[in-house]
């Protein structure tokens, strides 16, 4: 059976219990993520999530806004048929989408684009006209955040990250080459660096684009649609003339 990039296990079923062995603080970035979003965007959010899997962070989006409506897109119909049926109490809420968001057509008026672990599948040019669609979907207010994985500015840090998922599997008893060869994490991956992804968010027309979290290679950055008249934007630096 053909694994699409970011399914991770064959068995989808299963998706859950193993990305939160191969992600470390799997959690705390979706908490990072729901967090950025602004309190005051209005309560019955309009809110976009590209990607969803088996519905984690959707499912937390339903609790932690109890009136959002959420457009949810994801390509793998077995991922789309576990999250359905974990959120058939939030069915009325929540549209569902099976399609590659790298080429389907987003609604408009969105308050908020979410993503979690999937955006880092798509080329630097394929990410660039994904912003851009973004950007396009977004409400004047509107914000968009996105946690993933990243690469380290250099190679020499390359290391950090496999130390710290091996530190992180262990921890759950598991030696990360056992996990790594019962799972297909990293098979289609197009990490870029986090300098990169930000600079395509200005590309793209973001404003005061921002780094939440980080954690190793793992981040959660985003950037608003406009700098509203009220959002002091911070000057950008002035460099002591030595
Ligand atoms: C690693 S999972 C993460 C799922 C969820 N966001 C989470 O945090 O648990 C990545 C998901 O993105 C989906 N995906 C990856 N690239 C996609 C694309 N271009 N279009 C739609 N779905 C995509 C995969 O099918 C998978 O369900």
């Amino acid at each position: 059976m053909e694994i699409k990039p970011g399914e991770v296990v064959a068995d989808v079923t299963r998706f859950d219990e193993h990305i939160k062995l191969i992600v470390p603080r799997y959690e705390e970035m979706h908490d990072a993520v729901i967090r950025s979003i602004p309190p005051d965007l209005p309560e019955d959010l309009k809110i976009l999530e590209l990607g969803c899997g088996t519905g984690e962070l959707t499912k937390k989006l339903c609790q932690r806004f109890p009136k959002a409506q959420i457009t949810a897109i994801d390509y793998s119909i077995r991922m789309l048929e576990v999250a359905r049926e974990k959120l058939s109490p939030y069915c009325g809420r929540i549209r569902w989408i099976e399609g590659d968001f790298a080429h389907t057509d987003f609604p408009s008026g969105c308050d908020v684009v979410i993503s979690t672990l999937a955006i880092h599948h798509l080329t630097d040019p394929q990410k660039l006209e994904l912003f851009r669609k973004i950007h396009k979907a977004l409400k004047t207010e509107g914000w968009f955040v996105n946690g993933d994985v990243v690469l380290f500015e250099s190679d020499r840090h390359a290391f950090l990250h496999d130390q710290v998922r091996a530190e992180h599997a262990l921890t759950h008893g598991v030696a990360l080459h056992t996990l790594d060869a019962e799972t297909h994490s990293g098979s289609g991956d197009n990490l870029s660096t986090l300098k990169t992804q930000l600079a395509l968010l200005e590309i793209a027309g973001f404003h005061s684009i921002d780094v939440i979290w980080k954690y190793y290679q793992f981040v959660v950055y985003g950037g608003f649609k406009y700098c509203l008249p009220n959002d002091h934007e911070r000057p950008p630096l002035a460099l002591p003339d030595f």
